[in-house]
């Protein structure tokens, strides 16, 4: 009898593979992170852009599970926390103003000064002695070039150590043109530069906060947008992932001043895009190149450079409102100059970049997003992810954000989303309202 040759079956593991690239001992060096699904606070984040505020309108926001108003009054915005000291109403869910200084809570009267949060009076009860003796948290603002940002803070966070608003966005141009040199594109603009214009939209998004955060630089993920109709109209080569080629492939920015975040070196020697599958026959489309380059910071600010057009770069922000829902930024900033420029910028806004990439082409990344959601909600995701070599961004992201947020959001308290299965909550969504980040306010 010959003998016969060993067939040798390739063992598949079923479970958790040792050759992914998150393993115990790399996935402990991001603890923090996987705590943080309420989000970081103690950091700047959008709030509404500032046509959403008029002169004495008053909106309410949550924000990492802290409930929060804003009014305008002479100009300026003040933002306080929404939550009356007395019983908890939302004071932006039927606002009542007497006078540019404070804003009373609707239900029983208690007053707030604007500036300080300080408890001034009580509308029916003015002798009490509660009065000066507390008040609410205020948050520090920062309006600029037609957007609101505000400081979220914990109440104990001190005000003097509120951290300049560009410690929280991403890196700028041209002091960082050294240190990020690339030659295919020019300086990308900043939210707070001059003559910066800044086109964009917020909705809320399904889904825990760092699960949108992360998909917004993953270089693997670019397979979700293969067949958008803005990469077929225009014809872009956009690759069917790109891959890590290099120890450099991304650099890690932690200086002592300044945002903490990395940068991608894509479409430089150490990335390789990835143009066809063999095995599968697939091959991208496309003859026009769309070079680009996306990095983050925290909070969770992403830049993408040079997109969806030349001069053209794009930011988004995840801001959680509670552990399982965040509203989605998107805009778009451009330097113009001139009335004309103006023009035309809010035309190819309006006709191409609204329709065909922040919806499209981004509807796409909302809904991959909302997809991971039941994996991740209770926990087990992330450690029964099985991460490959292109994920090494993602681990790089949560490495660094666990070494340099402010502070680990604790679960909301007495908030919207703190219980999951309330009867206000059915109720809301039976009457056709879905949880989100504006407060509804009372109809009489
Ligand atoms: S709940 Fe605000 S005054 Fe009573
Ligand atoms: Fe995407």
């Amino acid at each position: 009898m010959s003998e016969q040759p060993i067939v040798r079956r390739r063992v598949v593991k079923k479970g958790i593979s040792d050759a992914r690239t998150n393993d115990s001992r790399t996935q402990s060096q991001y603890d923090p992170y996987k705590d943080a699904a309420w989000g970081f606070i103690n950091h700047w984040y959008p709030a509404l852009f500032t046509n959403e505020l008029e002169e004495d309108q008053v909106e309410g926001i949550q924000i990492c599970g802290v409930p929060i108003v804003l009014r305008r009054a002479e100009g300026k915005v003040y933002a306080l926390k929404d939550q009356c000291l007395h019983r908890g109403v939302r004071l932006s869910e039927k606002p009542m103003c007497f006078n540019k200084d404070s804003i009373t809570c609707w239900y029983h009267g208690f007053t707030f000064d604007l500036k300080d949060g300080d408890l001034t009076t009580i509308v029916g009860n003015p002798d009490d002695k509660l009065i000066g003796t507390t008040g609410i948290t205020t948050y520090p603002v920062h309006e600029v070039n037609g957007m609101i940002f505000v400081f979220v803070r914990e109440d104990d966070f001190s005000l003097e150590d509120v951290p300049p608003l560009s410690d929280d966005l991403p890196f700028r141009f041209p002091e960082n043109s050294e240190k990020f040199p690339h030659p295919l594109w020019p300086k990308s603009p900043s939210v707070l530069d001059d003559n910066a214009m800044i086109l964009g939209m917020h909705r809320t998004g399904y889904g825990d906060w760092r699960i949108a955060c992360e998909n917004g630089f993953d270089n693997a993920h670019i397979l979700v947008h293969k067949d958008n109709t803005i990469v077929h109209a225009m014809e872009w080569v956009l690759p069917l992932g790109i891959v890590p080629v290099s120890d450099d492939a991304i650099t890690v920015v932690e200086d002592e001043k300044g945002p903490k975040g990395l940068m991608q070196w894509l479409f430089t020697d150490r990335w390789k895009p990835t143009l066809e599958n063999k095995e599968l026959g697939v091959k991208v489309d496309g003859m026009n190149s769309r070079h680009y380059r996306t990095s983050v910071v925290l909070p969770g600010v992403l830049m993408v450079e040079n997109w969806p057009e030349n001069h053209v770069v794009q930011y988004e922000w995840y801001v959680p409102i509670t552990d399982d829902t965040h509203e989605y930024w998107e805009v778009l900033v451009k330097i113009v100059k001139t009335d004309e420029e103006k023009r035309l910028y809010q035309q190819r806004y309006d006709l191409v970049y609204k329709p065909l990439c922040l919806h499209g082409f981004n509807d796409c990344d909302l809904y991959a997003r909302e997809a991971m959601q039941n994996f991740y909600s209770d926990g087990t995701g992330w450690d029964d992810e099985q991460l490959v070599s292109t994920d090494v961004s993602p681990i790089t992201w949560r490495k660094l954000a666990s070494r340099w947020n402010r502070g680990i959001a604790k679960p909301g308290r007495g908030v919207a989303g703190s219980l999951k299965d309330t009867s206000l909550i059915f109720k809301n969504t039976a009457d056709g309202h879905r949880p989100g980040y504006k407060v509804r306010k009372i109809e009489e």
